[in-house]
């Protein structure tokens, strides 16, 4: 019975990175859509930053479980998942109930955002699991109704959210020697979810209004870099990108403070580094922890000198691949 078949088999498995935004996401157009203020620019990195799930739908189900790092989650968590797995029980026309487990390959705990390679891996798992066979386009759309940044994971490399779809700009084979050193900071503070700090800014930052008309110049110039590979222009707006956003955090209303000290520390090692040649950007999201964006050829001596700061630990990454589906099921 084909159709029996289908139904105990409603089961997928998909390994998907993180990613570090080189122009960054910071506000909605619509909200319902996840639809961005402005283009962003990313590169998906390798699975030092994965996470791995397994989605199943079944009848065995009375509800939707999640379980995250082996903790069962009833919370605000599990109504984030189940609301984007209604739009796809929707979507494939199935009334059934999931369970889903999902492991990082990254410490938890550490403030290392989790929600775009969390919610590409939901997409990419729920959608196989329902049958249904997408683009990778159309899956970037999906996974965006999630997170805004877990679009952008769907693809491996470099790529451009042209702030409603994403496009691959070139693969992780393009510029294999560019290295992200995440710089953890370890005492991470309580944070306003990128979600609901994002719509402070739009609401009340005057900065964030001139962010917006000069964001597109940057897109261009930073797409530009990537294509030539010229890591001198790539890594001035990287920097310049993050800051500004830090910026525009700060001038929102009440005043939106990610950074710590340990980070305004790295960002001193990063200068001193770049005082006669530049080899290395830092980029900070929505926490204190750095991305430092650099050669392979630096890796050993910026991180040398990171580690010289107090109660840090780092983790190296390189341009990754995009969405992979495994027949290795976490249950
Ligand atoms: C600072 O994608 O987490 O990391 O769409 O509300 O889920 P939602 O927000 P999210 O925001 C990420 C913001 C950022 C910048 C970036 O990754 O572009």
């Amino acid at each position: 019975n084909i159709l029996l078949f289908f139904i105990i088999n409603m089961k997928s498995t998909v390994i998907a990175c993180s990613n570090i935004a080189f122009v960054k996401y910071w506000g909605k157009l619509d909200k319902s859509k996840n639809i961005a203020m402005n283009s962003s620019i990313s590169m998906t990195l390798d699975e030092n930053l994965s996470t791995k799930t397994t989605v199943e739908f079944s009848k065995e189900f009375k509800e939707d479980i999640l379980i995250l790092n082996n903790e069962k989650y009833s919370d605000n968590k599990l109504l984030r998942v189940s609301n984007f797995l209604d739009i796809i029980r929707q979507k494939a026309k199935v009334d059934l109930f999931a369970k889903v487990i999902s492991i990082n390959s990254f410490p938890t705990g550490t403030g290392i955002a989790s929600s775009a390679s969390g919610f590409s891996a939901l997409a990419a798992a729920s959608t196989k699991a329902l049958g249904l066979t997408l683009t990778n386009e159309e899956l970037a759309d999906y996974a965006r109704l999630g997170s805004g940044s877990a679009s952008r994971s769907i693809f491996g490399g470099f790529v451009l959210w042209d702030s409603e779809h994403c496009h691959q700009i070139k693969d992780e084979k393009h510029w294999d020697k560019l290295r992200d050193i995440i710089v953890i900071v370890s005492s991470v503070e309580k944070k306003i979810s990128s979600r609901a700090g994002m719509k402070k800014t739009v609401d009340t930052s005057t900065k964030y209004k001139q962010r917006l008309t000069k964001v597109g110049k940057t897109i261009e110039v930073v797409q530009n870099a990537i294509i030539k590979k010229d890591f001198e222009t790539l890594a001035i707006n990287i920097m310049k990108d993050s800051d500004n956003m830090h910026e525009c955090m700060f001038d929102t209303e009440p005043s939106l403070v990610y950074l710590n000290d340990t980070s305004n520390k790295i960002k001193e090692v990063v200068n001193k580094l770049n005082k006669n040649k530049i080899i290395a950007a830092y980029s900070f999201d929505a926490g204190p922890n750095a991305h430092i964006i650099t050669r392979q050829e630096n890796v050993e001596l910026i991180t040398r000198e990171l580690l010289k700061i107090f109660g840090v630990q780092v983790v190296v990454s390189k341009p990754g691949q995009g969405i992979k589906y495994s027949d290795d099921h976490l249950f």
